[in-house]
C-alpha cells in the first residue's frame, strides 16, 4: 500500500487511466469502513481510502479534540484489506491558506433539520472537505455509509451543485451483532454504556415493528423516555421522507420512510438510522 501524504505526489500516482474508487474517511477504523473498502475493491482497479480529521466539521471543539486517533491499526487493516493507496494528507494540505474564510456551501433545507439543525456549520466543513479530497483524488466513484444518511445527501448536493464529475455508491450500515452501529466514536464509550448503546437500535427497531399500529408520536415520546432512564439524552428521533429528509408527523406507506435518531451517552453523540419500508 503506498501511503501518500501531498496531493501532488498523489496525482502523479494516480495518472494512468485505471478505474478509481475513493473511500474517505476520519480514521479509527472499524468493519464498516473496511465494508466500503472491501466493495469499492470489488467495483475499481485502484481503491484510495483517506484518512483525514477534519477540523472545520467539528461545531464542538471538545469533540473535535477527542476524536480517536489510532492510525498505526488503521493502516494495519487498510493493508490487509488490499487497499493500494492511504492518502495521509495534514491539516496545512487541505487548508494551506487557514481555516478562517472557509467558502460557505448553499446546502439549502438539508442544513435546516436533523445534524444539520443541531450541529451549525458541519454540513458546510463537510461539504468543503469532501470537495477538497474530490479534486485530489479525482475518482470514478466515491464510496459513503449510510450510516450518515444525512452526510450522504448532502455530499450528493455537493456533487450536483459542483458539477463534479463522480459516481456515489452508498453501503448499508454494519452493526455489531447487539445491533449498536459500528462508530469510531463507540471506543470513547465505558463498559457500563457501551452495553446501553445498543437502546438507540432497539428503538428504531420497535418503531418499525409497531409502524401499522401506533402512532409515530406516541412511540416517538416512549423512546425518548426509555432513552432517558437509561442516561441518555436525546437530541431527536424523527420520521422523514427518505428521498428528500422531509420530516413527517405520522406513517404514510406512499412515500420512501427513514426514522433517524442522535442521542448522547456519557456525553458522546450517538446516531443511527432505519428505513422503515
Ligand atoms: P467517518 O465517520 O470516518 O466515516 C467514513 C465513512 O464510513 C462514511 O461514509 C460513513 O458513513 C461510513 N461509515 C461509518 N460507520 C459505518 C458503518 N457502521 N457501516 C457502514 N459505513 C459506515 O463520515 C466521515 O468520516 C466524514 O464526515 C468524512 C465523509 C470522511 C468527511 O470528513
Amino acid at each position: 500500500m503506498y501511503i501518500i501524504k501531498t496531493i501532488l505526489e498523489l496525482q502523479n500516482l494516480l495518472h494512468q487511466n485505471a478505474s478509481v474508487g475513493f473511500v474517505p474517511t476520519m480514521g479509527a477504523l472499524h468493519e464498516g469502513h473496511i465494508s466500503l473498502i472491501e466493495k469499492s475493491r470489488l467495483e475499481n482497479e485502484i481503491t484510495v481510502c483517506s484518512i483525514f480529521i477534519n477540523p472545520t466539521q467539528f461545531n464542538n471543539q471538545s469533540d473535535f479534540e477527542k476524536y480517536p486517533v489510532t492510525i498505526d491499526s488503521d493502516i494495519e487493516k487498510l493493508i490487509e484489506a488490499k487497499t493500494d493507496v492511504l492518502f495521509l494528507p495534514s491539516v496545512n494540505e487541505m487548508y494551506p491558506t487557514g481555516m478562517e474564510n472557509i467558502p460557505i456551501y448553499d446546502i439549502g433545507y438539508l442544513d435546516t433539520v436533523l445534524d444539520g439543525k443541531f450541529r451549525p456549520g458541519h454540513f458546510n466543513g463537510v461539504s468543503l472537505i469532501v470537495h477538497k479530497l474530490l479534486n485530489a483524488v479525482q475518482p470514478h466513484k466515491l464510496y459513503l455509509g449510510e450510516k450518515d444518511f444525512q452526510q450522504c445527501l448532502v455530499i450528493k448536493r455537493m456533487i450536483l451543485l459542483q458539477k463534479l464529475n463522480v459516481e456515489v455508491i452508498t453501503c448499508p450500515t454494519l452493526r455489531d451483532d447487539d445491533g449498536l452501529a459500528k462508530s469510531s466514536r463507540n471506543t470513547r464509550l465505558s463498559a457500563e454504556a457501551r452495553l446501553k448503546a445498543p437502546l438507540i437500535y432497539n428503538c428504531l427497531y420497535a418503531i418499525k415493528n409497531n409502524i401499522s399500529t401506533i402512532p409515530f408520536e406516541q412511540i416517538q415520546q416512549s423512546c425518548v423516555q426509555k432513552l432517558a432512564q437509561n442516561g441518555f439524552e436525546t437530541e431527536y428521533i424523527l420520521l422523514a421522507n427518505a428521498d428528500n429528509l422531509e420530516i413527517m408527523t405520522d406513517f404514510d406507506d406512499t412515500k420512501k420512510m427513514i426514522v433517524l435518531i442522535a442521542s448522547f451517552l456519557e456525553g458522546i453523540r450517538l446516531i443511527d438510522n432505519l428505513r422503515m419500508n
